[in-house]
């Protein structure tokens, strides 16, 4: 791990190094000379706001860019009345990108007020060109914007926005580069994202996720291992294994290993004691997998397994490689070997050429699986995809009808199921005061359900025995009934 000793040492009158990760240290430290003088001047360090509007892979990113910025001797702040802000930005559906540009017209305002005030944006919707543009024309008091494969050089790009006053872009087409050792600051003390691969191979019709993340690129093993020992020697329980499709892990490392595989080296980590891994594409998903998550002592009993659409028709347009009898007989079998598992999902509705019928099929796919949870999103086109020359998109109305018909269902499977758990006594990691309540602590069952329970902070991190008691469709009100660590 990086510590101040480190960066001290780092002689600055020397050219910076050429190697990664020693190159951005230099950076740190130069960020951190920058930082110690800003001190002075203000009576105070600098401030940095950092916002992530996608995913936990996303989420995962801007941790790494906190632990950056931190090293450089940044305080965090809670808000945008910062002197760095950081957007990490999304780009899967519109409304993400609508999001941003919203509130960018808020940190113009902000701006105004300090002019010294900086501003960068990240993350995947900085690789689509046409955002670069518009950024370019109508946003022009953004002073940094770098994208996917160069994040590990945001201390490098940020000395340099400190050191010049125009706008500097920075994006990648691709990288098959991974850079290890750098800093992180975890949002929880006792759990953290592990990120095992990076890209995706798939491209599914509907989906920017391979044109703004690059190719598909697992970490080695000995690399994730490493990083899971460290985070259990410095006190987190629970680790998620992040990937967009954990199921193709290690098929282009130099030693192959399955993810099954993969997973049964994390459980021999003492310290650890449970492990969640995000996303599975049901074409991937291996009986091995199944064996291992059966038999574990410490994977959660939750799988996440995005069905997208239940029928075949759609399965095929958007490429997905599966057919709805396909992945009802995955689910079938994953409920039948882990009986106690709960399923969640994904889906897409309004997809080019979807009728009626099709809703249909994804609705008998829902009470079949009876999922305990399902996102269910309206297509968004997204330009560059196969879907978004397709022409034969679903008109508005049609896609509110089969969004509402869907959702009804989606609700009632998730209440149904959750209903059963009433009256179990479970385990339960303490992840938050409630906010609403804060005679309440919000616990986690492996299941994903959330339970809220008489407790204090001391409890924060702990894995304790929860009675379920009321179950409020998604969630329960609990009573703990012993503490363990
Ligand atoms: N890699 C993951 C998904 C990442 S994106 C997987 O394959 O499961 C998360 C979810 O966003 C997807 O599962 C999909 O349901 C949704 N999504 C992706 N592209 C979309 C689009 N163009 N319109 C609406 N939803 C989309
Ligand atoms: Fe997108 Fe499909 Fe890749 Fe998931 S598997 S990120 S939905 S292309
Ligand atoms: Fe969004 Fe990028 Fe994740 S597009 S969903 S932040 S991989």
């Amino acid at each position: 791990m990086l510590n101040e000793l480190d960066l001290d040492q780092i002689n600055l009158c020397m050219e910076p190094p050429g190697e990664e990760p020693a190159r951005q240290y230099y950076f740190m430290a130069k960020c951190r000379e920058w930082v110690k003088d800003f001190e002075k001047k203000n009576g105070r360090p600098p401030s940095a706001f950092i916002q992530t509007f996608g995913c936990q892979m996303n989420a995962k990113d801007s941790e790494k860019l906190t632990g950056i910025l931190e090293a450089a001797g940044y305080r965090t702040a809670d808000s945008e009345e910062a002197d760095f802000v950081l957007y990490n930005t999304c780009t899967v559906r519109d409304n993400a990108n609508q999001r941003v540009y919203g509130r960018l017209g808020v940190l113009n305002g902000l701006k105004r007020k300090n002019p010294s005030m900086k501003i960068a944006l990240c993350g995947c919707m900085m690789q689509e060109t046409a955002a670069i543009e518009k950024i370019k024309t109508s946003y022009r008091f953004v002073d940094l914007i770098f994208g996917t494969h160069n994040i590990y050089k945001f201390a490098e790009l940020l000395y340099a926005a400190l050191e010049d006053h125009g706008m500097i872009i920075d994006i990648w087409e691709n990288t098959d580069q991974i850079v290890e050792k750098l800093p992180a600051k975890r949002k929880f003390p006792f759990k953290s994202g592990v990120n095992i691969m990076f890209g995706c191979n798939n491209f599914c019709s509907y989906c920017i996720v391979p044109y703004v993340r690059g190719r598909e690129r697992s970490r080695s093993p000995k690399d994730i291992i490493r990083e899971a020992e460290a985070l259990a020697a410095d006190g987190v329980v629970e680790i998620m294994l992040l990937g967009q499709n954990v199921n193709s892990y290690g098929k282009n490392l130099d030693e192959p290993m399955s993810f099954a595989g993969l997973l049964k080296e994390i459980e021999k980590i003492e310290g650890i004691k449970r492990i969640r891994f995000m996303t599975s594409h049901p074409k991937d998903l291996s009986d091995e997998l199944i064996e291992v998550m059966k038999h574990s002592k410490k994977i959660c009993r939750h799988l996440h397994l995005p069905l997208q659409s239940g029928s075949t028709k759609i399965l095929t347009a958007m490429n997905r490689k599966y057919t709805k009898e396909q992945y009802l007989a995955l689910a079938e079998k994953i409920r039948k070997e882990i009986p106690d598992i709960s399923i969640t999902t994904d889906i897409i509705v309004g997809f080019p050429g979807e009728t009626p019928e099709d809703v249909d099929h994804t609705i008998d796919v829902v009470k079949q699986v009876e999922y305990d949870n399902a996102f269910t999103f309206i297509y968004s086109k997204r330009t560059g995809t196969p879907a978004a020359a397709m022409e034969n998109q679903v008109p508005e109305d049609v896609v509110k009808e089969g969004f509402d018909r869907l959702l009804d269902t989606v609700q009632k499977t998730a209440k149904k199921r959750a209903a059963m758990l009433q009256g179990k006594t479970m385990e339960a990691l303490v992840e938050e005061k409630n906010e609403q309540d804060p005679t309440l602590m919000t616990g986690r069952l492996s299941n994903n359900i959330l339970v809220h329970f008489k407790g204090d902070d001391t409890l924060l991190g702990k894995l304790v025995t929860v009675r379920l008691e009321e179950c409020h469709g998604f969630y329960y009100i609990g009573t703990m009934v012993e503490g363990k660590n």
